[in-house]
């Protein structure tokens, strides 16, 4: 006896936890699919309610069925052995066809999504970018605009932005839930895809591939910004990286920069021609409001800590910890590791 009570309780507490976590969900700064922002990610968001749907009513109604049958025909003290039956044709022919109809009826209006409102429209003003997927960081190129920028990818509303999906390493996922998705990059076969944002916002992005020990600490973040705000973007990312002051920490930080190895995987000004850097493009690093795959706020307090021990913020990055523990790299003095932050945050 105390034992059933006991495992009722559990149940119920596993349920609790379950509608709870639901209901939670729902809060915080999660993207959600339900919360569509352009009509790509709309068209997507209608199947899944369609679907969504379709599954509760099946699941309600077969449910309601079982119950009523376990709790109306419960063996109950001197009844009699129930009748035998051996199958039902009509019963079994309608069950067959009925899911047939909903399935063929979810495949049509899955095909007529892809291609529809999922084939991209012809629009003069199309941006094209490249998104490149690194272990573990997403690299963002404008190959008209002339910009290389990494964790922000930075576009106009309104407008179509087409984007070529690269990776040279291994299978990564790109998904902005609120946008569009979810295209996989792979290594050899160059996907892409379109999105168009309709309101200027935030949208966080993620891959949903599994690419090796920090794949769920590769984010990124879609900023959609009203058209003005785009081409002010641009015009700041196309000029040179700012110069540092004679004498400031600045200065001496970049002397820090150039002198420690940084500049094997960090460019800061134009990118080489060739092959692809092994860490982001910090021309414009300042400017940008994410670090290290998108994992961390870009400010003092964050990057001090990101440069002096990467390796335990994200465990197996390419980036080395300047403490001393990554062979080949020296630990920077506290004084370096300053003037190095203040040049970096200088380079808006
Ligand atoms: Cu890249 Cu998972």
């Amino acid at each position: 006896m105390r034992t059933r009570s006991r495992g009722r309780r559990l149940i119920g507490l596993a349920l609790l936890a379950l509608v709870a976590s639901a209901i939670l969900s729902a809060c915080g700064t999660s993207p959600a699919l339900t919360d569509p922002q352009g009509p790509v990610a709309r068209a997507e968001s209608n199947i899944w309610w369609i679907i969504f749907t379709i599954c509760v009513v099946i699941f309600v109604g077969v449910t309601a069925v079982l119950l009523y049958s376990v709790f109306r025909f419960r063996a109950r003290p001197n009844s009699p052995p129930p009748r035998q039956l051996h199958g039902n044709t009509r019963l079994e022919i309608a069950w067959t066809i009925a899911p047939t109809i909903l399935l063929f009826l979810i495949l049509g209006l899955t095909i007529s999504t892809m291609f529809g409102p999922l084939v991209q429209p012809a629009d003069p003003n199309t941006i094209t970018v490249t998104a490149l997927g690194h272990q573990w960081w997403f690299e963002f190129q404008y190959p008209n605009e002339h910009i290389v920028t990494a964790d922000e990818l930075h576009v106009p509303t309104g407008t179509v932005i087409h984007v070529d999906l690269y990776s040279d390493n291994v299978i990564h996922g790109f998904w902005v839930p609120q946008l569009a998705g979810k295209v996989d990059i792979i290594p050899g076969h160059n996907n892409s895809l379109w999105f168009k944002a309709d309101t200027a916002g935030t949208y966080r992005g993620e891959c949903t591939e599994f690419c090796g020990a920090q794949h769920a600490h590769m984010d990124f973040i879609v900023k959609a910004e009203s058209p003005a705000a785009y081409a002010a973007w641009v015009a700041s990312q196309q000029q040179g990286p700012a110069a540092p002051g004679a004498g400031t920490a600045a200065e001496r930080g970049m002397g820090v920069f150039q002198h420690n190895g940084c500049t094997a995987c960090h460019v800061i000004g134009t990118p080489p021609s060739g092959a692809p850097l092994i860490g982001p493009n910090l021309t414009h690093f300042g400017s940008r409001s994410l670090i290290a795959g998108g994992v961390l706020d870009n400010n003092t307090t964050n990057l001090p800590l990101w440069i002096h021990d990467a390796q335990a913020i994200k465990p197996d990055v390419d980036m080395p910890s300047f403490n001393g523990s990554s062979p080949g790299y020296t630990a920077l003095t506290p004084s370096q590791l300053s003037d190095l932050v203040a040049y970096l945050e200088s380079l808006k």
